[in-house]
């Protein structure tokens, strides 16, 4: 089956089997042994992987990075404004001359209504496999990691009640990708999902469909609620993150009104006691979440963060290997 995986794109979970999925988890948690034993993992020496940015990034840049470089290979970063993409050349050429050049490519394209159809092009005029570094829609490095830290910190995932709690932020119009693929990922592995959210912010009611057929599937369950203290009371995980409204029904929102959708102490006390929480990163301090929560008992973002480099590593070694 591992070998299967060889060729693979990685754009969105949903184009990998549970199966698929289970063996992601699986080799990165061999790899994360490894790395912390110090053993050296060559596994794919004098590859080069191409790195697109079309926006800024720290954990998923330097995870992509460093992985690779820990597996033997090269990975040649580009900052998309200073290719020809900006005079215009499209998807497919950039793909056809990059994997003509290397054994991957990966990309970040979060521009809305094209960021995902952008990873499309490219891997149906690619030789070598397409990731997805994040698009409008998917964030699948996000997700397995996710999966990966809340299997290692509850040791299951059946009826765990996974909260994703929309929060209110300041710094920048956030992609829905994050807690997208959280939606839909979870509930395939039985987790009972509450979706929170102030009016405006929904995802896409696709997303919510699907979200609920793979509970059904899987034995979890899948809810949404306006009410943000309900989405925390009696919760194993709490996901309070921000993202923007896609739609664009309410048209300029004043989000002022939403600054208490905010992860407080006061909050995590209504959670079950062990809860853990969780972010992708960067959080907005402050705004997001309170610094004591974030920095306190309960947080686990940097296990989650430091996932990040395992499960990418995975990731290639099942595609490239
Ligand atoms: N979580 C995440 O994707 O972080 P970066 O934007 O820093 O890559």
């Amino acid at each position: 089956m591992r070998s299967k995986l060889r060729g693979k794109d990685f754009i969105t979970l949903r184009d990998w089997s549970k199966e698929e999925i289970d063996i992601l988890l699986e080799v990165s948690a061999e790899i994360k042994e490894k790395f912390k034993k110090g053993e050296v993992t060559p596994y794919l020496p004098y590859q080069t992987m191409f790195l697109m940015f079309f926006e800024q990034s720290t954990r998923t840049r330097n995870s992509m990075e460093a992985g690779f470089a820990q597996l033997g290979g090269h990975a040649n970063f580009l900052d998309t404004s200073t290719m020809q993409i900006s005079h215009g050349e499209e998807a497919r050429d950039t793909a056809a001359i990059l994997s003509s050049y290397g054994h991957a490519i990966a990309c970040r394209n979060c521009f809305w209504g094209i960021g995902n159809k952008y990873l499309n092009d490219m891997a149906k005029h690619s030789k070598v496999p397409i990731m997805n570094l994040q698009c409008d829609l998917f964030h699948p490095m996000q997700g397995i990691a996710d999966l990966l830290t809340i299997t290692e910190h509850k040791g299951k995932t059946k009826n765990l009640k996974v909260s994703i709690i929309w929060a209110y932020a300041t710094s920048h119009k956030k992609p829905i990708s994050v807690p997208l693929t959280q939606a839909l990922l979870f509930p395939r592995y039985g987790m009972d999902v509450t979706l929170a959210y102030p009016e405006g912010f929904e995802l896409p009611d696709w997303v919510i469909v699907e979200a609920k057929e793979n509970a059904e599937k899987n034995g979890g369950s899948f809810r949404i609620t306006l009410d943000m203290k309900e989405a925390y009371t009696n919760a194993d995980i709490v996901i309070p993150k921000n993202w923007g409204s896609w739609s664009g029904k309410k048209g300029d929102m004043d989000l002022e009104q939403f600054k208490d959708w905010k992860c407080t102490e006061e909050m995590i006390k209504l959670a079950s006691p062990d809860v853990k929480y969780m972010h992708a990163l960067p959080a907005d301090r402050g705004n997001e979440v309170e610094d004591s929560v974030i920095d306190g008992p309960h947080s686990i973002v940097l296990d989650e963060a430091e996932n990040r480099l395992h499960t990418a590593k995975a990731v290639m070694i099942l595609t490239m290997g």
